[in-house]
């Protein structure tokens, strides 16, 4: 695996490969790599005959309030993880060549951005979308893999390369789970014991919802109250959103059918948690 720093050396393998006949996959991280992150290696290997993993913690998508310094930074477990997946490209670039003290322009995306986590951590979307326009700018893939747990995201971008013209297919892998099916996050690092423990609920109240889904309940706000009820037993939780949306543009609906994202974010003591599912009703 060749690990860099440099934009020109990445440019260099990208298009010696792509002058090969290879196609080139890429998948974007923060890094403290998880199985999650494994998943969607594993299926950029798959589709994919030269592989790029970018491992960076984005400033520009961490709220002053948020947890950008105490992010988990797992560089060398990482890197070995990836050798041992057999990534051929690491990019780790330094932040001061990312976002230079002149850096003024960003990329975002206006309508979806404003929802849901759009909503609660302003911002945020933007510092996404302006990373990943650049990383796609330097790796220049044609593949590029997200994870369904970040599915606003997945969403967000979709657009941006739809809207921007980008010339690159967005994939998105289905979340992976711990076996009390707890979403895999970096952030569940953060969590004691008993935050983790209670955890869980969210997990319950998504497969609530989708029990209800499937007994012919299609009141979103009658499932919504349910779910609130599971996560609200939990001393330690509090709830930042639950909502229940068209899946395709993320809009209020007022009865359930055809596609629909169901999402929960909540606070495990100071840890926010997102996870969703996706219905199909008709
Ligand atoms: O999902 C993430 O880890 C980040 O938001 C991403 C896509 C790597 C951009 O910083």
């Amino acid at each position: 695996m060749i690990t860099t720093k440099s934009i020109k050396k990445i440019r260099k393998s990208v298009s010696k490969a792509r002058n090969n006949g290879k196609i080139i996959g890429f998948v974007p991280t923060m890094g403290a790599l998880h199985k999650g992150h494994l998943s969607l290696i594993n299926k950029a290997k798959k589709e994919s005959d030269y592989l790029v993993v970018s491992i960076f913690i984005n400033s520009l998508q961490f709220s002053p309030s948020e947890d950008f310094k105490s992010y988990p930074r797992k560089i060398k477990i990482d890197k070995r993880i990836l050798e041992k997946k057999k990534v051929d490209l690491l990019f780790y670039p330094q932040a001061d060549k990312m976002y230079g003290p002149d850096f003024s322009s960003f990329v975002e995306e206006t309508r979806l951005s404003k929802k849901l986590c759009g909503k609660s951590r302003p911002g945020h979307f933007k510092g996404v979308t302006t990373i990943v326009a650049k990383l796609f700018n330097i790796v220049q893939p044609d593949l590029s893999f997200f994870g369904q747990k970040d599915y606003q995201q997945a969403l967000i971008i979709k657009k941006m390369v739809k809207d921007l013209n980008f010339a690159i297919k967005i994939k998105t892998s289905p979340t992976i789970r711990e076996k009390d099916k707890l979403a895999l996050s970096s952030r569940n690092l953060y969590l004691n014991q008993k935050e983790r423990k209670e955890a869980k609920a969210i997990y319950e109240a998504l497969s609530q919802a989708k029990q209800m889904i499937k007994n012919n309940k299609r009141n979103p706000k009658k499932i919504i109250a349910e779910m609130r009820k599971i996560i609200e037993k939990r001393p330690r939780a509090s709830i930042d959103y639950i909502e229940i949306r068209n899946a395709n543009n993320l809009e209020k609906i007022k009865k359930i059918e055809g596609k629909v994202f169901i999402g929960v974010a909540a606070y495990f003591g100071k840890t926010r948690l997102i996870d969703n599912i996706i219905v199909n009703k008709n």
